[in-house]
């Protein structure tokens, strides 16, 4: 893969000007988490008693809606809510409405990324707004496995979930970190099961981010060894489908589905990067796997909010990173990135 190459002339302070890094990747997906909070509580993801934000730190519905409407005004097209778990948000759902009005109109595509413990109550709703496809995440279809790995006993209400989704016309496609020792034997039927249902299905290598109990390096599962027992089974072919994400898509001839892998740690994806995250407290991370920060809050509560949003999208593109830091070092460690997942939303 080709070195990312910074841009002699960054692009001119402008309240409209299309949102082009110093690399000159166009950046036109908003992941924007909603709640840093989650009903779950994977090992992989965040201790058993995780410290949630205190409520008045976070964006009003407003705020959100606000930001979400300047983002499309500087050429973002596609939004991806996210949490923590969004549908634990109790006003999420009028967010929703209001941004699925700018389908068509600016705004090309919402989605959401969810646990699925509330999706079967949500999925009409989500639909009706102009939602497609949802990812959900799932680890394991054994419910013993993921109670251990989620903490909870909610594996019948998500599959409850995904079913109501598809019910509903939602595209689905499930989301499932590999884990050494924990979900491994199992991949190959999960993804047999998910294609067997129609969805299609991406593996996720697990990412340092934020202090979990116990050390979630343990249970790292490199990819590169699970697609060399995936071949030994199936015919995988790469597709040139990309969703300008981390994943890197193969069809399975035998199963007629769609496998996607994420390999933060194994190969480096980042040169084709067209995404920046927001925070439930506003802070915009342009890169998930680095420190580099913009407070958008800050922007949006002063005298002048249109132009203090716009600078601080202009500055955002001016340090946006070539890569993420993930990495494994010369004594086998991945020093963790101090956030949870869980607070940038992935
Ligand atoms: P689409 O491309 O819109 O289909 O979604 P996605 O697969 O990027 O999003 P999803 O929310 O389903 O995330 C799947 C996994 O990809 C999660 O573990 C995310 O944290 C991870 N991910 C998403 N964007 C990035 C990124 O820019 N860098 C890295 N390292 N991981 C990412
Ligand atoms: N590394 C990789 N994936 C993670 N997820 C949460 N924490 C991590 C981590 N540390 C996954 C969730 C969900 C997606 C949004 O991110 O399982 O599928
Ligand atoms: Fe919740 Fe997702 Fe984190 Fe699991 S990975 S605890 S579902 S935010």
């Amino acid at each position: 893969m080709s070195e990312l190459r910074a841009n002699a002339t960054p692009p001119a302070e402008d309240r409209s000007a299309p949102l082009v890094d110093a690399f000159a990747r166009h950046v036109t997906y908003l992941r924007l988490s909603v709640t840093d909070r989650c009903d779950l509580r994977c090992t992989y993801c965040m201790p058993e008693k995780m410290q949630f934000l205190p409520r008045s730190e976070v964006l009003s519905l407003d705020e959100l809606h606000h930001l979400a409407l300047g983002f499309i005004d500087r050429g973002i097209r596609r939004i991806r809510l996210t949490g923590g778990e969004p549908l634990v948000r109790r006003d999420m759902m009028d967010l929703v409405r209001a941004l699925g009005r700018r389908l068509g109109d600016g705004l090309d595509e919402l989605t959401l990324t969810t646990n699925g413990t509330q999706l079967a109550e949500h999925a009409a709703a989500l639909a009706d707004a102009g939602v497609k496809r949802v990812n959900v995440s799932l680890d394991t279809l054994d419910s013993a496995l993921f109670a251990r790995l989620t903490r909870r006993d909610r594996l019948k209400r998500v599959l409850e979930g995904i079913a109501a989704a598809r019910d509903a016309g939602l595209k689905v496609k499930l989301n499932t970190v590999a884990l050494k020792g924990l979900n491994e034997v199992e991949l190959p039927d999960l993804i047999g099961w998910a294609h067997g249902e129609g969805h299609e299905i991406t593996l996720i290598e697990v990412m340092p981010l934020g202090e979990v109990d116990g050390d979630r390096m343990d249970h790292y599962l490199p990819l590169s060894a699970v697609r060399d027992r995936l071949e030994a089974r199936w015919t995988l072919r790469p597709s040139t489908y990309r969703t300008g994400g981390p994943a890197r898509y193969f069809d399975i001839a035998e199963t007629g589905g769609r496998l996607g892998l994420i390999t933060p740690l194994t190969q480096n994806f980042c040169e084709g990067c067209n995404r920046i995250r927001v925070t439930t407290t506003g802070q915009l991370y342009p890169c998930l796997g680095g420190g580099e920060q913009v407070d958008l809050r800050a922007a949006l509560r002063s005298d002048d909010p249109e132009d203090g949003l716009n600078s601080a999208l202009n500055h955002a593109m001016r340090i946006k990173p070539a890569r993420h830091a993930f990495r494994i070092d010369a004594h086998g460690q991945t020093p963790a990135q101090p956030r949870h997942m869980s607070m940038t939303g992935g």
